[in-house]
């Protein structure tokens, strides 16, 4: 291969986006920012589907983040309902389809309705294998890595786990993402150029698209498009191409 061949490498198995740009969207139509959420739920919908055709088998969503408490309580609520619904709306189809379900984030401040739907989701799904939907809500990357810190912490208290054999695959099964993959592709849409706390530990060596679309416009054409850029991608991991002198 030529240094300036595309790498064409196979597509990414694992998938993460971060879903932003409802606000700006619903805001340029002179809409509540709620709208432009309630959009973003049929965006969802959609690419959940589109995904799978375009050969990703793990697609995780970020729908509300541990810093997103900072917003207006009614637009929290609305997001709070907004999952409730998608979730209890689309379980039964999506489970059909063998979509295991999983929802990563803190679940303490949730609510026990909220936290009734999302194991509900999950135990409903646990056998399939088809796809797997992850969606990260109220979640943050530090926050998941501290609770993780915090439950090995526990274990070597009780003398159930000696620090020096702590390895990361041991650690990674305690993160909430425990039995995903690691992240390939990171998706960001609006334009933003940032990470804003999701993964940190899952994407170390993801491969980073930032679209200029705002998440309500988001379609299949813009996910195969952050596809197409990923395989032109040479992952090296600190090694050095294949082939390469
Ligand atoms: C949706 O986009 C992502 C969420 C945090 C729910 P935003 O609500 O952040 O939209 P913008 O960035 O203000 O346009
Ligand atoms: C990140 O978007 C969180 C989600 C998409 C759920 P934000 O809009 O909250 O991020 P910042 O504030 O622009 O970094
Ligand atoms: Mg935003």
């Amino acid at each position: 291969m030529t240094d300036d061949a595309p790498a064409d490498q196979p597509g990414p198995g694992h998938a993460a986006i971060i879903m932003d740009g409802n606000g700006r969207w619903a805001k340029a139509r002179g809409r509540p920012r709620s709208f432009g959420h309630k959009r973003g739920v049929e965006t969802v919908r959609q690419i959940v589907e589109d995904a799978g055709d375009l050969g990703v088998r793990y697609l995780t969503l970020f729908s509300f983040s541990t810093e997103n408490w900072n917003r207006p309580a009614d637009e929290v609520g609305a997001l709070f309902e907004l999952l409730k619904h998608y979730v209890e709306a689309d379980l039964e189809g999506l489970a059909r389809r063998g979509v295991r379900i999983r929802i990563v984030g803190r679940r303490d401040n949730l609510g026990s309705d909220l936290t009734a739907i999302i194991e509900r989701a999950e135990d409903r799904t646990r056998d399939n294998d088809a796809f797997h939907l992850t969606i990260a809500f109220n979640y943050g990357g530090r926050d998941e890595i501290l609770r993780t810190c915090q439950a090995i912490a526990r274990e070597a208290a009780d003398g159930r786990l000696d620090p020096d054999t702590l390895d990361e695959a041991t650690l990674g099964t305690h993160l909430d993402t425990v039995g995903l993959p690691d992240v390939d592709l990171m998706i960001r849409t609006s334009g933003e150029q940032r990470i804003s706390n999701f993964l940190l530990w899952q994407a170390a060596y993801a491969e980073l698209v930032f679209l200029d679309v705002l998440w309500p416009d988001f379609s299949r054409q813009d996910l195969a498009r952050a596809i197409d850029l990923y395989r032109q991608r040479s992952r090296r991991y600190g090694g050095v191409d294949a082939g390469a002198a």
